[in-house]
């Protein structure tokens, strides 16, 4: 199978590329395709002719996307349009990755493929928007939404472990809950999705639920670092995006298909901690 892969220097890419060596994969960062550059997109997709593009790219700058609503806009929803209409010229299927911040959390429960949308913040729009395009454009599409993502980048575990290091106590928020997601098993789980023609969108992440602040205390107890860590509120810890007070994910589409095959967030930090030890 040949696939193409976009942001494949980011966190998810890289473990799609680790995991991939069986495929023919080819590889691409934001210097050898941008994405927001339609011709290049054309070009790459109609000459590689893959039968997959596993499109990791985004603009994910949470915080950032405020000020920049444009630039989010040009990554997140022009440049997947430009991906899905490769794939329609050239029949290629698309997974495109998603995020928890396409639903206000405001629920009490976790939110199903089929919840009503209603993003809060600039990158939850361009990524509904992102999402709507690629519906609009291709039917072949997997839309793999997935939420506090750390693997082999920047991410929530090592900035909690570089901060350790730095200043304590750690002010943590307690009252926003998730789940953590290692990218180990979000790309087991592409991997599985793009052997079935099962598509359409699919909630894709760990087992369970916590709050920052659990995270944290776990991370930290999986390090055997003492580390003080003080419990704040939202209220207390305010950044330009507001984050969702409840965004846990039910993998209820990955169960009615091809299986879900996510660990528990405490089963996959073990095994991600047990990795860079
Ligand atoms: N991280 C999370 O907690 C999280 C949660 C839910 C969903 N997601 C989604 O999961 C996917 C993967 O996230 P991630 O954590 O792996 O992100 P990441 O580490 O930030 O990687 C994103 C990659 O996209 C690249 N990129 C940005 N603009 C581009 C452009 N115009 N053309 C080509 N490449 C471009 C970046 O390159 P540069 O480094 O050169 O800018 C970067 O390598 C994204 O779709 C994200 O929205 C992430």
């Amino acid at each position: 199978m040949k696939i193409l892969v976009t942001g494949a220097n980011g966190q998810l890419g890289r473990e799609i590329a680790r995991q991939g060596t069986e495929y023919n994969l080819f590889l691409t960062d934001q210097d050898t395709l941008n994405i927001t550059d339609g011709a290049a997109v054309t070009n790459c997709i109609q000459q590689l002719k893959p039968d997959v593009v596993v499109h990791c790219a985004a603009y994910t700058n949470v915080d950032g996307a405020e000020s920049d609503p444009d630039g989010a806009f040009r990554v997140n929803v022009v440049g997947s349009q430009n991906m899905a209409a490769g794939c329609l010229e050239t029949g290629a299927r698309l997974v495109y990755v998603s995020t928890d911040y396409v639903f206000d959390g405001f629920k009490k429960e976790p939110y199903r493929e089929f919840d009503v949308v209603n993003p809060q913040t600039v990158y939850g729009l361009t990524k509904m928007q992102g999402e709507q395009i690629i519906r609009q454009i291709l039917g072949r599409h997997y839309i793999v939404r997935t939420a506090w993502l750390y693997g082999d980048g920047n991410n929530f575990v090592r900035t909690m472990l570089r901060l350790a290091s730095q200043k304590q106590p750690l002010r943590v928020v307690a009252d926003q809950f998730g789940t953590p997601t290692s990218t180990t098993d979000l790309a087991r789980t592409i991997y599985k999705l793009i052997h079935s023609d099962s598509y359409g969108t699919y909630h894709a992440t760990c087992q369970g639920q916590c709050s920052w602040y659990e995270f944290s205390t776990e991370i930290f107890r999986q390090h055997g670092l003492a580390v003080k860590v003080m419990p704040v509120t939202s209220a207390e810890f305010v950044r330009p995006a507001m984050r969702p007070q409840y965004s846990v994910l039910d993998n209820y589409m990955l169960r009615m298909t091809v299986g879900d095959p996510m660990h528990t967030w405490l089963e996959a930090l073990k095994e991600w901690t047990i990795g860079k030890k």
